[in-house]
């Protein structure tokens, strides 16, 4: 197969380009850890979580991040809320650059930006009955009073399909579902505009993630919210995204509408994701040829030079072990970082 493209590259980096529609501009966003190595801790290290991330979030969406374990995905959640202070790089929201606010001065924007984690377990305390969990954040950023508490809290399990009766009840006493439903109304709390998944729904049984995920998808029809939703699991991304970002060891690699990327995709990397999604249609998934990548990701503590992704990439060229590849736009709204696409060269297909 060859790829004749469309070889547009953008004077911009597309994603700084203000749009209307961007609820949050994410520009240059890096997280590295400082980190001691050795047995007494005497090696100072910096492990480069994620580099140069750049990207608007557009309101009302859902947009997924995908990339295998260790690749940055939850450090970019944290870092757009400041969760984790950057490195370096730009959050913008509500025109400001939330990256340097003071935590006081980042109180309020916090309400409106929140996290649903994978454990439940470890989000609630245990020792809190539901009611006392929700109402907590309601009582800490002033949403509600000890007058109308009990009443807010009901509305609130009521949205995410729990009855009143639910308050009275410790996190111990719930299903695993239940318990998700208890964290998603803490988070809805105090009227967030932006929430991060991350893999909110990989701890629970397959029938309950289906439940959970109307549940988000419900919630956000209600209330207008938008998503940024980590996940592993690539069915559960094609059915719940509207864009697809995916990530290769803290960097950026390809960005397009979920249609582009799961029918069309332009970076190896994720042409080899893909290939491991299996085909609802039995007749394509017994042709299907699978690509398997080869090595293992290298160590964010010493990421590759050039292109991240060549030690294992088999289109790698002498270019890509040193150059960082541009962010290009290949068609409408498909960005890419790599060298060889749009070049008219024999690629490996993936399907
Ligand atoms: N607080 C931390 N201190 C040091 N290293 C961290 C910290 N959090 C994450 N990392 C490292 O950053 C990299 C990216 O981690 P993470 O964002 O959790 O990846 P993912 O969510 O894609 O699995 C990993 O190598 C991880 O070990
Ligand atoms: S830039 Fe080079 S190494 Fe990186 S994905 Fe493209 S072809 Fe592969
Ligand atoms: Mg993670």
């Amino acid at each position: 197969m060859t790829l004749a493209l469309d070889t547009r590259t953008t004077s911009r980096d597309p994603a700084v380009t203000p749009r209307g529609d961007a609820l949050i501009s994410i520009i240059g966003l890096s997280k590295h850890f400082h980190v001691k190595l050795g047995a007494f801790g005497q090696t100072a290290a910096e492990v480069h979580a994620l580099d140069d991330f750049t990207l608007d979030i557009r309101r009302g969406e859902t947009l997924s991040l995908v990339g295998e374990s260790g690749c940055g995905k939850s450090t970019a959640g944290f870092t757009m809320l400041q969760i984790h202070k950057p490195s370096a790089g730009q959050v913008i929201y509500g025109g400001v650059d939330l990256a340097q606010l003071s935590e006081d001065r980042l109180r309020p924007y916090r309400r409106k930006l929140q996290v649903v984690f994978q454990d439940p377990y470890s989000t609630l305390n245990p020792r809190m009955t539901v009611g006392e969990a929700i109402a907590e954040p309601l009582l800490f950023h002033g949403q509600a009073t000890r007058g109308n508490i009990t009443e807010k809290v009901a509305t609130l399990l009521g949205d995410v399909g729990l009855s009143p009766r639910f308050a009275m009840r410790y996190p111990h006493e719930l299903s695993g579902g239940q318990r998700q439903r208890v964290v998603i109304a803490r988070a809805l709390a105090c009227g967030p505009e932006f929430l991060v998944c991350d893999e909110a729904i990989s701890a629970l049984d397959v029938s309950v993630q289906a439940q959970i995920i109307n549940l988000f998808q419900d919630l956000q029809e209600r209330y207008g919210l938008t998503y940024l939703f980590i996940a592993h699991d690539l069915a559960v991304v094609r059915h719940i995204s509207d864009r697809v970002a995916v990530m290769y060891l803290g960097r950026p690699a390809e960005l397009g509408p979920k249609r582009a990327i799961f029918s069309a995709p332009l970076h190896p990397y994720t042409k080899a994701l893909l290939s491991a999604v299996p085909e609802p249609d039995p007749a394509r998934e017994r042709s299907r040829k699978r690509q398997v990548l080869s090595g293992d990701v290298p160590s964010p503590l010493d990421p590759p030079p050039g292109c991240r992704f060549h030690t294992r990439c088999p289109l790698a060229v002498e270019r890509c072990r040193r150059e960082v590849p541009a962010w290009r736009e290949m068609a409408p709204d498909h960005f890419v970082a790599c060298h060889r696409v749009g070049e008219a060269i024999p690629v490996p297909d993936a399907a």
